[in-house]
Order: C-alpha cells, then structure tokens, then sequence
C-alpha cells in the first residue's frame, strides 16, 4: 500500500537497544554466581567462549552512561537465573541481585526504561542437570525465581519479557545447548520442555499481574513472516504449515492459551505432542500478555517437501536459517533478497509483513526486541568504527518499521541488537552488531575500551528528532 503521509512515531516510543546476561556480562563465576549451561560452551580454536565477554559486569555504570548518551529510551537486557539463584532452585544470592539493582538504578537515573528478559538460553546448570525444563520442578524453580526478581526489581522495571526465543530453543536446540554436551534432546523431549516452558510463563505472567498491576509483561519469540517459493498452491501450504509450527505456535499458546491447530497436527503425526499436567490448560488460558516482544533478523522462503528423502538440507544451522524437515517443508531460496556475509537473509519489507501479520492476529502492542547486522567490523587507524552498512541495514528496517505504523500495528518500541559488541551465539566477538565497539578479540581481552561507532552518532540522531529524520 502507498501511502501520502506517514504516521511518525509515537511519542514516548521506546527507541532502545537489546543485549543479553551471558553474552556481555562475564564475571561467570564470581560473587557467588552459580554455572548456566552456556558456561560450558567449548567453542572450537579461534573463537571466544562466554567469561568474559564484554566485562559488561565490571563497566556497568559506564556502559549504562553510554546508553545515555544515545539517547536510549529502553534498554533491553536479560537476568542471568544462575547469579541471582545459583543452584536455580535455592537461596538468593545477594551479590548477583545487587548487581541488577545498580544497573536498573541507573538506567533509571538516566531516564532509560528497563526492559527485563527473565531467561535467556542460560539455563543454571543445576536445573539441567536435574533434568532440565523437561522436569516440571523446574516450572516451580522458575515460578520462585520469578517471584524474587519481581519482589526485588517491580518497583523500578515496569516491562518484563518471560522467555527468549522459545521456538528457537526448539528448532535449534543448539542455540542452548553447549555442542560440548554431546547428544542433543529428542524432539518429543524439546517439545516437551517447551511445553513446561508454557506453564512457567503462564505462571510468571499470573503473579506479576498480582504483585504489579501496573507492570507489562510478554514473550519474545523469534518470529519471521515465511514466503512461498511460488503460488504453486502447495507450496502456499508449506509455508502457512511452516509458519504455524515455527512461529504462531508459540504466539497462540501465549495469548490464546491453547496450541495452534495446523502445529497440533503435526506434533501429533510426528508423535511428539507434550502431556499435560492437570491444571495446565486452564494456566494458559488464564495468563494473557500485555505486550509481544518480537526478535525479527530475516524472512524465509519454503516449498512443497517432496518426501523424497531431500527435504533436508544437510548443512549447519542456526536461528535463522531454515534447514528443512522431511514431508513437511524444503527450504528455497528467494531470488528477490540477498543475505550478510553470515548468510542471513536482509528483508526490511519482510520485517512490515512479519510486523502486520503479528498484529493482525493478536491485536496486541509490539516491541521489537531484537534486529540488527552482525558484521566484521574493524577498529581503523583513525581510532573509529566506520559501519555504514549498518546504517543503511537499521534505516532501511526503520522506514519498514514506520509503514508497519501507519499500516495500523501498535508499535511501541524497537531495540536492536545490540547496545554494544557482544559474544554471538555460535560465532565469537567477530561477529559484532554493537552501536558501540568494544576492544577485544576472540582470545585476545586487550583493554575491553568502548568506542562509538558511526553507528552510534546516526542512531542518537534518528532518538533526538523521533525518527523523524532516518
Ligand atoms: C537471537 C538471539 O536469536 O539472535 C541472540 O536471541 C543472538 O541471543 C542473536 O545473539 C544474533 O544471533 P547470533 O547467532 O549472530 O549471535
């Protein structure tokens, strides 16, 4: 739709920027702080591991001035379970929780909305190790710690995020389980976990609407508008078969407390549907979300499967690349798009399309939790950061984002990813989508100084005038 006048951006819109507890902090073992499965990552020569990461834990008063000189209106970060609850089902550890009161108070100093993720693939490994999301003690350990950071943090973090990329931790379980751990789960057993996962959040979701009235809360899936290769009709059928299953699943049973039919179906045929404890079907329908956190990277593009035997691609992947699955879908590619050196798919019209389809089926507020370019950026003799292709990747999903308003999706807010340089999933520090730079390499820690990148002084730019000027 063309339109003659653009909707600005609301006031109070929540220009931000996201990061998470085991990819900045590092201080993975100190003040008490217990071990998270991604403290077992063993990644392979020449790429970092999570301990020190960005030191965000030991700079936090000055990365938090930083965001202020941005001009930062939210800040999205996540608690680390383990540091605040080291075994993940015990006694709070008081060092851990003060370290989250002196970050919230200062972003709150500055004026910055804390947005808080209550889990981020940093699974404690004491709950791993007693089995995991697939144990229901764990719905229980989660519903403890829930009511600890709410007690502690209520009064000052009024936005909350239950779980981070649900759907990707079932998809690509190795987005949080370590390679070094060998074997990964069954699919009945991830389905399960996420099922248990569910509960947690309905549960979570319940008690903060009781302690804090006026507190928001909300999931924030990995959630991607998935294209047909063609109008072939059966291809439309494999990417509306897709899209249940990787994305409004995991949305339906948020906000309308039951599984999507179409992913049902298939969890049923592929014989990997979760039990249900008594009492759960009236929790998820009981607990409704206030808001949707929404992680956008890249669309993708599926066909019919054949059922071949080829349906699946064997190759690596991760969060955003679509491997296949035999008898269900084939992964295609687009010839409309192209992809970063990291082979992601770049579509800023996909992340409107994505933005309207999400709207149109919960009538809910959106924040966008996540986007943004991981690129190989270099520190230059000039002592800067020149990344113009970031730029051009944010203004582009910006102008999307702004015709995703006008097309009537209540958009409150967008924090890409990330605030600052940060240890990616599977693919070290070289792999940097930060505003601000951070010196270190894989192995190499070197003085860990922050520095603006171009970036950074487009983006202060983009807050000051409201988005006004992109
Ligand atoms: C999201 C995750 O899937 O993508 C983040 O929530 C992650 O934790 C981000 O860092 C970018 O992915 P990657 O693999 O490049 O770090």
């Amino acid at each position: 739709m063309f339109y003659k006048d653009l909707k600005p951006f609301p006031e109070g819109f929540l220009w931000g920027a996201s990061t998470s507890a085991y990819q900045v902090e590092g201080a993975w073992d100190e003040d008490g702080k217990g071990m998270s499965l991604q403290d077992l990552h063993e990644p392979p020569a020449g790429v970092t591991d999570f301990k020190v990461a960005s030191d965000h834990y030991h700079h936090v008063e000055e990365d938090v001035a930083l965001m202020a000189e941005l001009g930062l209106k939210a800040y999205r970060f996540s608690i680390s379970w383990s540091r605040v609850v080291p075994d993940g089902f015990g006694e709070p550890n008081e060092a851990g929780l003060a370290f989250y009161d002196r970050l919230i108070d200062a972003l709150v100093a500055h004026g910055i909305t804390p947005v808080a993720t209550m889990f981020h693939f940093d699974l404690p490994l004491a709950v791993h190790e007693r089995g995991g999301w697939a144990n229901r003690e764990s719905i229980d350990a989660f519903e403890r710690y829930a009511r600890l950071i709410f007690a502690r943090y209520g009064d000052r973090v009024k936005h909350w995020l239950t779980i981070n990329e649900q759907n990707v931790m079932v998809i690509h379980p190795n987005a949080m389980y370590p390679a070094a751990m060998g074997v990964l789960p069954e699919k009945r057993d991830l389905y399960q976990q996420s099922h248990n996962m569910f509960v947690a959040s309905a549960k979570a979701t319940l008690l903060l609407h009781q302690m804090w009235p006026d507190a928001k809360i909300g999931p924030a899936p990995n959630i991607t508008a998935i294209y047909p290769a063609t109008c072939d009709p059966a291809d439309v059928v494999a990417a509306d078969n897709w899209e249940s299953i990787r994305c409004w699943n995991y949305l339906d049973v948020a906000c309308f407390g039951r599984y999507n039919p179409i992913a049902w179906a298939y969890m049923v045929e592929k014989g990997v549907a979760p039990e249900f404890a008594p009492g759960d079907a009236e929790l998820l329908a009981a607990a409704k979300p206030d808001y949707l956190g929404v992680n956008y990277y890249a669309t993708a593009t599926v066909a019919a499967a054949r059922n071949d035997g080829t349906d699946c691609a064997p190759r690596a992947g991760d969060q955003q690349v679509m491997l296949g699955e035999e008898g269900v879908y084939r992964s295609a590619t687009n010839e409309h798009l192209t992809a970063t050196e990291y082979g992601w798919i770049i579509d800023p019209v996909g992340m409107r399309t994505t933005l309207r389809r999400v709207a149109s089926r919960y009538g809910l507020p959106i924040l966008i939790t996540e986007n943004g370019l991981g690129a190989r950026d270099e520190l230059t003799a000039d002592g800067h950061v020149h990344d113009p292709y970031r730029i051009d990747y944010l203004r582009r999903h910006f102008e999307q984002a702004q015709l995703a308003l006008t097309d009537g999706v209540d958009l409150i807010g967008y924090c890409p990813w990330s605030f600052m340089d940060l240890v990616s999933t599977h693919q070290g520090y070289g792999k940097r989508y930060g505003f601000v730079y951070v010196d270190r390499g894989e192995d190499d820690i070197r003085s860990l100084a922050r520095i603006p990148k171009d970036s950074f002084a487009w983006y202060r730019h983009v807050i000051e005038t409201n988005g006004a000027e992109l």
